[in-house]
Formats: structure tokens, C-alpha cells, sequence
């Protein structure tokens, strides 16, 4: 039934992000009429700022071990059938020009907005109608259909997608909207919590908060997971890739512990005070770190003078000390400094396959708003990709 104020659709998705687009522009091309709906007033506002303006868009070394989620195995199915290649396939195909820059992190040469206006382009192409700068006001389900309300006019249709992400940076209109959507159709949520977020540290490590602007390559590690990235100490605490990719894994309360020297073995300060006695160990460290970093660190400890008047246990024990030094965070900087959110909407009432909830039809849900939740480095977006493909497959 069609009046004016109601319209039939194939499928209805919430949420105009990398997800979103990338469903309605799948399902569109394959002959669906799509409403891609979403409340702020362009698509893709977050791939516009992702990686500095350039936008890591995918990460060739891309494997679902580089995901958190309380099932291990879910994202599996969907980063198999669309993969890292895939996506670079059509980034080529717009003529979009790329590098890699480490890590196997595949960004633009250009500027985000070419992924945005790719997107698009892919939804012109599949018939999408977007509605922008509109809220949902009501959704409810009945005799098979979806009823969505935006502005004056209900939407219907037989399946819902929720591409709505996750709460991180609410100031450009991030929200829970998701997991309220999926908790009233009878869905459960993991508890979400920010990640690749920066830490906080409290008053007894004042002395490093002073060394704002200071960065090391580092090894860092929680537990058995450890990254080997940048650290970069900021005014409030740890930040740099290193700090933000534990920060996906970390339990308040509990120490991470950072590996100041890792390309060092763990006889290094002996071998200098053997080779170079009359060498101040402050100098020595120095070398291998910015110096305010090595001032600190050695104050911390209590050690100082030439190599040569240290005895061998109390090098050992420093040296233990720089490639294990614990710090236990006062906590992270929240959603308004996350660039993801762990946790979301479980993976155990969603189908790998499609996304689709497997006790309620037609509902689907994708991306951020998923417990699925990537490493630094353009994992993430690899993700809104290729859950967004499976539903765009599906609908
Ligand atoms: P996304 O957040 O992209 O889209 C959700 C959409 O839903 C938004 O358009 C929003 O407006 C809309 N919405 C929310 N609530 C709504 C409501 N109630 N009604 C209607 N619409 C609603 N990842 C990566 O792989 N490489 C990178 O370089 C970066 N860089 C980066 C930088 C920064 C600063 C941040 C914050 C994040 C990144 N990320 C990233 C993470 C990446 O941006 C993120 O994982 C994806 O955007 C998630 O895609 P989704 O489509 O799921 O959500």
C-alpha cells in the first residue's frame, strides 16, 4: 500500500555510515528498493575525518584474530566472502589513488571524501533514496512488516537494517540508538565500553603526564596480547597506535606494561658498563630514548651515576625494569575520544552468514553496532564493509 504519508520499500536501513552505504548500495544493485535513512545531514560524516582526512580504508593483512568479540569465530563468514581485495578492487575502479603507509594500512593519496563520494556513487548506481537530517521517531513490527517513522511519513517494509554504529564521539551524533532498537525486538547487548581510546593517568605517575609530546616506539603489552607500535604520552596520560590498540583490550583497574627498550636484549646495560664503564647511564639511555623520557624513566627507578659504579644486579633489575615498567591507568578518556566501541549487539542471535537476527525476520544488524569491534588500522571500516556486503547480500 502506498498513500502519502506511507511508503513500501524492499528493505529500510538506519544509518547512513560505511556500513549502511555499503548494504544499501549491495542490496539496491541487486534490485531492492532501499530507504537509507539517517539523522545527520551528509552520509559518511565519519569516514570524512577517519585517518587524518585520508581514511584507512582496509588493512590487507585483514584476519578475524584482529577482532574482539565475545564469539571469536562470527565476523569470519563475512570477512571471507568480502575481503580486503575486494574493496580495494573498487576503490581502483573509481580510480581512487592509494598507498600503503605501514602495517599493511591502505589509505588515500587524496582526501576520505573520495570513499564517501564512491559510496554514493555505488547507491546512485543501485536506486538508493536517502533521507538526510531526519530522525527516527517510531519503529514497531507487525504482520511482517516494519514500520518506521521519519518526520510526517511512515516507511514500511519487510526487513530493518540497524547501521547505526556505536556511541563513540557523540559530538558528531553518535549514539546508542542501536542497541536500544535491538534490545526492544528482544536482542541482547554486550556491554559496550569505548576502545582505541587514550588512557588517563592518575597522581602517582604526575611525572610522566609531564612529558607531554614525548613519543617512543615501544612494545606494550595486557595479559598475552602485545602490540609493538608508537606510544606518545600526552597531558592527560597514553595515547600513540600502541596505547590505543590495548586500550580495546583493557580492564580497568589492571596494569599494562610497556617495553621501553624493544629492540634491546636483555643484557644490553651490562654489555655497556663492560664496553663503556665511564659512561653515565643516563647518556647511555638517552641514545636509545628521547632524553626526557630516559630522565624520567631513571628517576622513577632511583638510578643513576656511570655504568661502571652500578653493581651488575642493580643493571639487571633496571634493565627488567625498562622492558616490563607497569602502569595502571586511571582510566581512558571515554566515548568523546574513542574511535570505536567494543561490545554491541551479541553476535549469538545474529546469523554470520547474513546478518540477520536469527529469532526476529528481517531484522539485521552491521557494523559498529555489532560486538564485533577491529585493531587500529583500518580493520574497523574492513569490517562495516564486509558485514554491510552480507546483508546487502541477503536482503
Ligand atoms: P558509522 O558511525 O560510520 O555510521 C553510523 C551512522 O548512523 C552515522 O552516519 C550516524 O549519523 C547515524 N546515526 C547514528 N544514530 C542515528 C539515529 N538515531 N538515527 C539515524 N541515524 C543515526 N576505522 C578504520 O578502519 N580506519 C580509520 O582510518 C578510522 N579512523 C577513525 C577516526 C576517527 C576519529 C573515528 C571516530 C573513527 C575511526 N575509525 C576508523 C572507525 C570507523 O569510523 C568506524 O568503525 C566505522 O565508521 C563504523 O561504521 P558504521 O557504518 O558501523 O558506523
Amino acid at each position: 500500500m502506498e498513500s502519502g504519508d506511507q511508503q513500501q520499500w524492499d528493505a529500510i536501513i538506519l544509518g547512513a555510515g560505511a556500513a549502511g552505504m555499503m548494504c544499501a548500495a549491495v542490496a539496491g544493485q541487486r534490485g531492492r528498493r532501499v530507504l537509507l535513512v539517517d539523522h545527520a545531514d551528509a552520509p559518511g560524516k565519519k569516514i570524512l575525518i577517519s585517518g587524518g582526512g585520508r581514511c584507512n580504508f582496509t588493512n590487507i593483512h585483514t584476519a578475524p584474530d584482529r577482532y574482539l568479540s565475545a564469539n571469536p569465530h562470527f565476523a569470519k563468514s563475512a570477512l571471507g566472502r568480502y575481503s580486503a581485495q575486494d574493496f580495494l578492487a573498487l576503490v581502483e575502479l573509481y580510480g581512487i589513488a592509494w598507498h600503503e603507509k605501514t602495517l599493511g594500512q591502505l589509505f588515500c593519496d587524496g582526501s576520505a571524501r573520495q570513499i564517501v563520494e564512491m559510496l554514493q556513487a555505488e547507491c546512485d548506481a543501485g536506486g538508493v533514496t536517502m533521507i538526510l537530517g531526519a530522525a527516527v521517531t517510531n519503529i514497531d513490527h507487525g504482520d511482517g512488516q516494519y514500520r518506521v517513522r521519519v518526520g510526517e511519513r511512515e516507511h514500511r517494509a519487510p526487513a530493518l537494517v540497524l547501521a547505526t554504529g556505536g556511541p563513540s564521539i557523540p559530538k558528531m551524533g553518535a549514539s546508542g540508538f542501536a542497541y536500544d532498537v535491538a534490545r526492544h525486538f528482544g536482542l541482547s547487548v554486550v556491554q559496550p565500553r569505548p576502545a582505541l581510546v587514550p588512557f588517563t593517568l592518575g597522581p602517582d605517575d604526575a611525572l610522566f603526564q609531564a612529558l607531554s609530546g614525548v613519543s617512543a616506539d615501544v612494545g606494550v603489552r595486557w595479559g598475552k596480547i602485545r602490540f609493538r607500535e608508537a606510544a606518545l604520552f600526552t597531558h592527560r596520560g597514553l595515547s600513540g597506535p600502541a596505547m590505543l590498540q590495548i586500550s580495546s583490550y583493557w580492564q580497568h583497574r589492571t596494569p599494562i606494561q610497556v617495553d621501553f627498550l624493544p629492540d634491546r636484549g636483555a643484557d644490553w646495560l651490562l654489555e655497556e658498563k663492560r664496553a663503556r664503564p665511564r659512561t653515565q647511564v643516563r647518556k647511555l639511555l638517552g641514545q636509545a630514548l628521547p632524553e626526557r623520557l630516559a630522565d624520567a624513566l631513571l628517576e622513577r627507578a632511583g638510578v643513576q651515576g656511570e655504568l661502571g659504579a652500578l653493581s651488575d644486579k642493580a643493571l639487571r633489575q633496571l634493565a627488567a625494569r625498562l622492558a616490563d615498567w607497569p602502569f595502571t591507568p586511571s582510566g581512558t578518556e571515554g566515548y568523546a575520544k574513542a574511535e570505536v566501541t567494543v561490545g554491541g549487539i551479541a553476535t549469538a542471535g545474529l546469523s554470520s552468514r547474513t546478518m540477520e537476527a536469527t529469532r526476529v525476520p528481517g531484522l539485521y544488524a552491521i557494523g559498529e553496532a555489532v560486538d564485533v569491534t577491529g585493531w587500529l588500522g583500518g580493520y574497523n571500516f574492513q569490517w562495516a564493509w564486509a558485514s554491510g556486503w552480507a546483508a546487502g547480500q541477503a536482503l
